[in-house]
């Protein structure tokens, strides 16, 4: 039996799937991953735009940044990659998907129960804390970087920032859900090099659970016991794959 058959087998005989994905579970929708050759850092510096410390010096122009994130986010539609995931959740009755993606996407096909590791493009809250939030709209990108309508400081985005801290609850439930509850994980499309998320299928592997890990190029988790790599791309193998 080859790797993607054994998959096959143990996806479909799981109880409890977990999914875990990347980046890469995004890019054959239309938007750019990270690293890589067209990555979204590749002319720029990850700590100008995506840390604390570069939002804190130059917030306008993380603000542009995250202007053309939001435009390349719109007309976007889920995968079949993403449709496979829904039948998925329908035949077992619960998939959990453990994300570091912020654009919303699993949750615009479908899935129900998605936990951000890395928080989410669609919101914007006040940067001092001082409780302001709104939904992310069209007009904050008019004068880089919006103010609060409430006590005048910076407005943000509420993805994490390098620097900054996981949200605490999501974080913890993800990891349980990894150690303590899923069957077998479904890895896709990430280069498991940022952590603690990098860390979820880890979890997964030390409580004896199987992965089954989808992405063209290798990663640190592809040889390593346990592991099923199916080098692929989500579009392409998750309807076969997942398919009842
Ligand atoms: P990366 O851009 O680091 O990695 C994307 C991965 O997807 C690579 O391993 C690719 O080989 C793989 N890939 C590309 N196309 C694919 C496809 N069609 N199907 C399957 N896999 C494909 O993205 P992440 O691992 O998500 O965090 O990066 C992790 C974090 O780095 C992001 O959440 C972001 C960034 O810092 C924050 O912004 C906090
Ligand atoms: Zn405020």
């Amino acid at each position: 039996m080859n790797g993607y058959e054994e998959a096959r087998i143990l996806l479909e005989s799981s109880k409890r799937p977990l999914v875990f994905t990347g980046a890469g579970m995004s890019s054959e929708s239309g938007m750019t991953t990270f690293r890589g050759r067209d990555g979204l850092w590749n002319n720029r510096s990850a700590t100008e735009l995506s840390s604390v410390d570069g939002f804190m010096a130059n917030p306008g122009m993380v603000w542009e940044w995250y202007g053309q994130r939001f435009h390349a986010r719109e007309g976007v539609v889920p995968h079949r990659g993403y449709h496979a995931l829904v039948e998925l959740q329908e035949r077992k009755g619960r998939l959990p998907v453990v994300t570091q993606n912020v654009d919303g996407l699993h949750q615009t096909a479908g899935l129900t129960e998605v936990y951000e590791l890395h928080g989410s493009m669609r919101t914007v809250s006040c940067l001092s804390g001082c409780g302001y939030a709104t939904d992310f709209h069209e007009e904050l990108l008019r004068k880089p970087p919006p103010l609060c309508p409430v006590c005048g400081s910076v407005l943000r985005p509420d993805v994490v920032l390098f620097g900054e801290q996981l949200p605490e609850t999501v974080v913890k439930e993800a990891f349980r859900l990894a150690g303590d509850w899923a069957d077998v994980v479904l890895v896709v499309g990430t280069s498991m090099l940022v952590w603690p998320a990098a860390g979820i299928p880890w979890e997964a592997l030390q409580a004896g659970v199987e992965v089954v890990e989808l992405n063209p190029e290798p990663t640190s988790l592809s040889k390593s016991p346990g592991v099923i790599w199916i080098p692929g791309r989500a579009a392409e193998v998750l309807p076969g794959l997942l398919e009842a």
